[in-house]
């Protein structure tokens, strides 16, 4: 393997650059040509390659976002959108590529992998951390610290106002960050993709927190949880019961900002395997980390197999408002 190209897809996370860092370098100390695809699968339907050298990736492992532009793309869903990709590739020699992104990055790589002679190595770049084959996915520690500083802020003016806030946080349809951030955050509740919400045991939270001389109130609810989201949560709350809440939708902030150390770790550590795993004839697979080693794990398996949330995590949110 002479030549590789990297690229970033899906929602942006930050520790993308780090990773994008990641690879440019390992690259170059390999003897290896790397090139840069701008816009994900867009820019590689598109042409839009350019080599890359180590000063390319100067000052970046700090910023949040991705310098190599992400996107979602429809056309790569198509033969004809893929066919085009790779005869770009193949005119600049690419024979290798790493895919920084998440589960439809990596419906796509396998797809790719299936269908050329251009191997494809991924890695877990998302902040909804529901990867199988790694403990945490690169823009999941930024993320729920991010979430935290703000409920953080959200508790102050909920405990000086006594009232009830419920927060929205992303994770699409897992609930790893609603989790943690519920733990981090000292919510009275949470609401996750995972497990039936029920509007009357929100209800039941309040009324023994007010037993109990309980004032203030924050329920984190994740945007995928099976009532709706924290607004529908509300109206419930409102129209069954008569409760008065504040919602607040956290949405992109979440996504940005300057990656935590864990994230710019994990991130320069996943690209430079990413790069070697290709060197060694690796192919339709992501690298992660768990337990503290690199591993393989076919694209396929990320998806198909379920991260599963600590059960063990979830009560603990209830003992720890009591
Ligand atoms: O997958 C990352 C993520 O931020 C999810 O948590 C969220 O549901 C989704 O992307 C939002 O996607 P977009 O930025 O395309 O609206």
């Amino acid at each position: 393997m002479k030549n590789i190209a990297v690229f970033t897809s899906g929602g942006d996370a930050p520790g993308m650059n780090a990773c994008v860092r990641g690879v440019v370098r390992a690259s170059v100390n390999h003897g290896l040509r790397v090139f840069g695809v701008k816009r994900g699968y867009e820019g590689m339907i598109e042409g839009d390659i350019q080599e890359m050298n180590a000063r390319s990736v100067s000052n970046i492992i700090q910023s949040g976002g991705t310098i190599l532009i992400s996107a979602r793309s429809e056309r790569f869903l198509t033969k004809k959108g893929r066919n085009k990709a790779v005869e770009n590739l193949k005119r600049f020699g690419i024979e290798g590529v790493v895919a920084i992104g998440g589960d439809g990055t990596f419906h796509g790589a396998e797809k790719m992998v299936k269908e050329s002679d251009i191997a494809v190595v991924g890695c877990p770049g998302t902040i909804d951390n529901d990867l199988y084959g790694t403990d945490f996915t690169i823009g999941y520690d930024t993320a729920i610290n991010t979430a935290l500083g703000a409920i953080d802020r959200i508790r102050d003016t909920a405990s000086s106002m006594d009232r009830l806030f419920l927060v929205e946080v992303m994770g699409r349809h897992a609930g790893f960050i609603a989790l943690e951030v519920a733990i981090a955050g000292g919510a009275e509740g949470v609401l996750l993709p995972e497990i039936k919400g029920d509007t009357e045991a929100v209800y039941n939270v309040l009324l023994t927190g007010m037993e109990k001389g309980k004032g203030t109130n924050i329920i984190v609810v994740a945007e995928g949880d099976q009532l709706g989201g924290a607004n529908a949560l509300a109206a419930e709350l409102k129209k069954r019961f008569g409760i008065k809440s504040w919602v607040t939708v956290l949405g992109h902030i979440q996504r940005g900002g300057s990656p935590t150390a864990r994230d710019r770790i994990l991130g320069s550590k996943l690209g430079v395997a990413a790069v070697e795993a290709l060197m060694e004839d690796a192919n339709g697979i992501m690298v992660g980390e768990v337990n503290g080693n690199i591993v393989h794990t076919s694209f396929r398996d990320t998806y198909r197999k379920k991260k599963k949330l600590d059960k063990k995590e979830l009560s603990l949110v209830d003992i720890l408002s009591s």
